[in-house]
């Protein structure tokens, strides 16, 4: 069937590790006061959009990549690339008619930030598609909008993040580190593991201090992963550990194995382990995969960039 200009965009976006994530007291809209450090990862979600007919809608699929559990992800009005296409849409007043592909490759509700690549992926591909060229800070209005986490998705590489999260500066760093990720079966709720921390934390209210972010910077600047291991630190940690207690285990396995460090990547469950090298994070993988499913360990290197466009297809385009 031949392709009408402009009939498909496909974009892609990162996932991201908490360097650290400290977390304040509990605010009056619910959200929590963070002071963060972001990386994106090389592991990443493709959201492809394609023109759809008038009057359709927009519509959504998943295509887990080899190993991703993709089962509960929305395919309704709730899935975050959904919204994200429906909210440029009224804000741009194009149609919203676009049918989108989302190749899923970070593990779902494992606090690694991949329904945030997927809104942050569907808004760089249909800003692309319906030729609104919004641009990077209108994108990031939207994508606070849609989550805590779209504006880093969209942004990449390292970022010190505060408000929700949502408020970026850019870390400036050459140095590149390699990730361990191990999953775990199922996945953690984020407003559940922020509950937790509130009931946990009942009479010591949360603090945002600035030594810890001052060791993290640091260690980005000398690109020296022991010190940068050293200084993970991420105050979900113990609601996660008292949701699933198993992820300590998990933890003390890293360590074992001779992770650099190990933390709880945001509000988990999934545990980000940070190596010396590639082949050291080969080496802490297949350690750690040994008696775990396959898919249950991945490798990632880091930092890598924000959402961008990989391939639009043009006219008679394949
Ligand atoms: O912004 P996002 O939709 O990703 O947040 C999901 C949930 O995580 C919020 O509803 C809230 O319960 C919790 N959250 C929080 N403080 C933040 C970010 C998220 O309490 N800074």
């Amino acid at each position: 069937m031949p392709r009408t200009p402009g009939a498909a965009v496909t974009a892609r976006a990162p996932a991201k590790v908490n360097l650290l994530l400290e977390v304040g007291p509990r605010r009056d809209d619910g959200y929590h006061d963070l002071v963060t450090v972001f990386q994106a990862l090389a592991l990443a979600e493709d959201v492809t959009a394609e023109r759809a007919a008038p009057g359709h809608g927009t519509t959504v699929r998943v295509r887990p990549r080899p190993g991703v559990d993709a089962s509960a992800v929305p395919l309704d009005g709730t899935n975050l690339a959904v919204r994200a296409a429906r909210l440029l849409a009224e804000r741009t007043g194009v149609p919203d008619d676009v049918h989108l592909t989302i190749d899923k490759a970070v593990p779902v509700a494992g606090g690694m930030a991949g329904g945030s690549a997927d809104a942050a992926a569907a808004l760089v591909a249909c800003d692309a598609l319906w030729q609104t060229r919004l641009g990077l800070t209108a994108l990031t209005e939207l994508g606070a909008q849609l989550g805590s986490d779209v504006p880093f998705a969209l942004h990449g590489r390292t970022a010190v993040g505060t408000g929700r999260g949502e408020q970026l500066a850019p870390v400036m760093t050459t140095a590149r580190f390699s990730w361990v990720f191990v999953l775990a079966g199922d996945g953690l709720s984020t407003p559940a593991v922020y509950a937790e921390l509130d009931r946990l934390r009942a009479d010591r209210p949360g603090r945002l201090e600035e030594p810890r972010l001052d060791a993290v910077e640091r260690a980005l600047r000398s690109g020296d992963p022991l010190a940068l291991g050293a200084a993970l630190d991420n105050d979900l940690q113990e609601a996660a550990l008292s949701l699933a207690p198993q992820l300590v285990a998990t933890l003390e396995a890293g360590r074992a194995a001779g992770a650099a460090g190990a933390v709880v990547s945001g509000s988990g469950p999934t545990v980000a382990l940070l190596a010396t090298s590639p082949a050291h994070a080969r080496e802490l993988a297949a350690e750690l995969g040994r008696d775990r499913p396959e898919g249950a360990v991945l490798v990632a290197d880091a930092p890598a960039p924000g959402a961008r466009v990989l391939e639009a297809v043009r006219a008679g385009g394949e």
